[in-house]
């Protein structure tokens, strides 16, 4: 059994009200989504802009409630839950936006941002939990010095980081990662990826990575799940997409791929100063 298993999934906003208040017409965002994810695995949902791609996130988490269609996360029927079960559900699936700015409270330090999912839903006292973030913020790069810093005084790379810990605090098996490196400096994109990368590896995490960027989805991402104006127009493995897609939809994709960000041999993103970066 897949751990995340999404079938026929649907969802339309209302996109206007007229004059008098009456609705003018409805934006079909997802239409009839399907796909399964299996524990430990990455599958990228890419297309253009607009796609429906961070609805499809959305609705797995339950933060957009889906109009039609299943999910069923462990075995768990997500669309069925109520609130308590839902609250007992969330530590184990997470997300990370693409914005940290706005995904963080300007009025929390580091520290007590990453040590808040833990106050919510755990009983580890205040020594635990400072010890525990410690940990985690040391795990994503984030050295002690910052625990007390606001994320006004963080850069746009470490409070991606610091949001990557506070995604991790409750051991979650599935994270929707949407965009999550989009609105980084080329030069930090790199390594927070590769913190990803390590991170699935190492903790098992599976990712529904939402992204745009085909060139990371090569790296990134086990399979391929390609969305045009809110329907799924293929899936498969990485290299089947990209060595011989079906649709013409893909191949304009592939061939808008920006110059990828520079590998070493073992498949690493590399950081400058390893390589240059040309504007
Ligand atoms: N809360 C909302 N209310 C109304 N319309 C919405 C809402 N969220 C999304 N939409 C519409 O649904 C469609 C899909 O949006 P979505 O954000 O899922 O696309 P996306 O693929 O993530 O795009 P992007 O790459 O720009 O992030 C768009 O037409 C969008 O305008
Ligand atoms: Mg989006």
């Amino acid at each position: 059994m897949a751990l995340l298993e999404v079938s026929g999934l649907s969802k339309s906003f209302s996109s206007g009200r007229n004059l008098l208040g009456r609705r003018t017409g409805w934006t079909h965002a997802v239409k009839d989504v399907s796909f399964d994810l299996g524990k430990g695995e990455c599958l990228a949902v890419v297309g253009e802009s607009g796609a429906g791609k961070s609805t499809v996130g959305r609705m797995v988490l339950r933060l957009v409630e889906a109009d039609a269609g299943t999910i069923t996360f462990d075995g768990v029927d997500v669309r069925g839950l109520g609130g308590t079960r839902l609250r007992a559900l969330r530590p184990r699936m997470q997300m990370i936006f693409q914005d940290p700015y706005s995904s963080l409270d300007p009025r929390m330090t580091v520290a007590d941002a990453v040590a808040e999912p833990l106050v919510v839903h755990t009983d580890r006292d205040r020594a635990t939990r400072t010890r525990d973030v410690a940990r985690l913020l040391d795990r994503v790069g984030i050295g002690s010095r910052y625990l007390a810093r606001y994320p006004a005084e963080l850069s746009g790379g470490q409070l991606q980081r610091v949001a990557i810990a506070r995604a991790l605090t409750l051991e979650p098996s599935l994270i929707v990662c949407d965009e999550p490196v989009a609105a980084l400096d080329v030069s930090v994109r790199a390594q927070v990826l590769n913190l990803l990368r390590d991170l699935q590896e190492e903790l098992g995490l599976a990712y529904l990575f939402v992204c745009h960027d085909l060139a990371l989805v090569e790296v990134i991402a086990d399979r391929v799940l390609v969305m045009a104006a809110g329907e799924m127009v293929e899936q498969g493995a990485v290299e089947e997409i990209f060595s011989s897609p079906r649709h013409d939809y893909t191949r304009r994709l592939l061939k808008a791929i920006p110059v990828p960000i520079p590998r070493d041999r073992h498949g690493k993103f590399l950081t400058p100063p390893d390589y240059v970066v040309t504007p």
